[in-house]
């Protein structure tokens, strides 16, 4: 993959959509349609919301000279269902923002309940990894589609603290993706498939590793990422304590990362909030 310089102008269509990806994440998004996609799979957004990752993609694939066919080679995934929290980013949705490229990009829904055609997949833009369901659906469905040596793996919640199976799977899958660009500032972090990942593998149940192995990839996940990503993925590491109901193990954590390597940003207020309560309940 080649190096990203980010110095690219982006056209309106790419930056009037609302998102809660970063301009860095557009960019790159943008620049691997354009340079980068094949046409040797598909290229699968999951959880795209209101088409930033999506129009981001197409709009680059529209102008790639070196891929032929592009008739709707995006395949964009989401609910399209008004949440309150999304009010903070926007009043009202606008998912008509999809129709841009109506000719490039195909439109499906709920992912755990539409199958996966099994057709390969070259570019695999993980947004939508929301809870454990729908974590196991993706690796189910997508993964084995992925082509050894060829395919790449976004990671877009990279640097969230509610999702520490993300950082699980990463480690997980070490042996067979290799990490090669980490987006700049905020957002997501690219991996490149080079061997396939066994059946074996896919399988494991993320949620319940030992503790040893958790750590190790929650501090393999804080050696690849850019300085301002490091705190979300410290506060994960917490959240994967909490999630699996072991609030001792998830307090020494927090007051650990505190004491030696981390100011107490957001993400580690919010994870101590979700902690009291949870334990204040117990
Ligand atoms: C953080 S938002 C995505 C933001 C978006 N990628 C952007 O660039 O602005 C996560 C999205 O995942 C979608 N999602 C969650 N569970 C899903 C499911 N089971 N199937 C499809 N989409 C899902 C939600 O509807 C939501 O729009």
């Amino acid at each position: 993959m080649k190096i990203y310089k980010y110095n690219i102008e982006l056209v309106p269509e790419i930056l009037q959509i609302p998102g809660m990806i970063s301009i860095n994440e557009r960019k790159f998004l943008f620049q691997y349609g354009l340079e980068q996609y094949r046409g040797l799979g598909k290229i699968i957004d999951l959880g795209c919301w209101l088409g930033a990752t999506t129009i981001s993609l197409a709009a680059g694939l529209s102008k790639n000279l070196k891929c032929g066919e592009k008739n709707k080679n995006v395949v964009a995934y989401d609910l399209f269902t008004w949440d309150q929290s999304y009010n903070k980013h926007i009043k009202g949705s606008r998912f008509e923002n999809l129709k841009l490229y109506h000719n490039i990009v195909e439109i499906k829904r709920d992912i755990i309940k539409a199958r996966w055609t099994g057709e390969k997949i070259e570019f695999l833009l993980i947004d939508a990894m929301k809870t454990p369901v729908v974590t196991r659906a993706i690796i189910d469905e997508f993964y084995s589609c992925l082509i050894r040596g060829k395919s790449f793996v976004y990671h877009q919640d990279f640097d969230h603290y509610l999702t520490p199976w993300v950082h699980i799977l990463i480690y997980l899958h070490k042996p067979y993706c290799k990490h090669i660009h980490d987006v700049s500032r905020t957002g997501g972090t690219v991996f490149k498939v080079e061997k396939s990942i066994p059946k074996s593998v896919l399988e494991i149940d993320f949620m319940n590793v030992d503790e040893s192995f958790a750590d190790n990839a929650f501090k393999f996940c804080i050696s690849i990422a850019s300085e301002l990503k490091r705190n979300g993925i410290a506060a994960a590491q917490v959240m994967y304590y909490i999630y699996q109901r072991k609030f001792e193990k998830a307090f020494i954590v927090w007051t650990d990362h505190l004491l030696r390597n981390y100011e107490l940003s957001l993400d580690f207020i919010e994870v101590k909030k979700i902690f009291d309560k949870l334990v204040l309940l117990k």
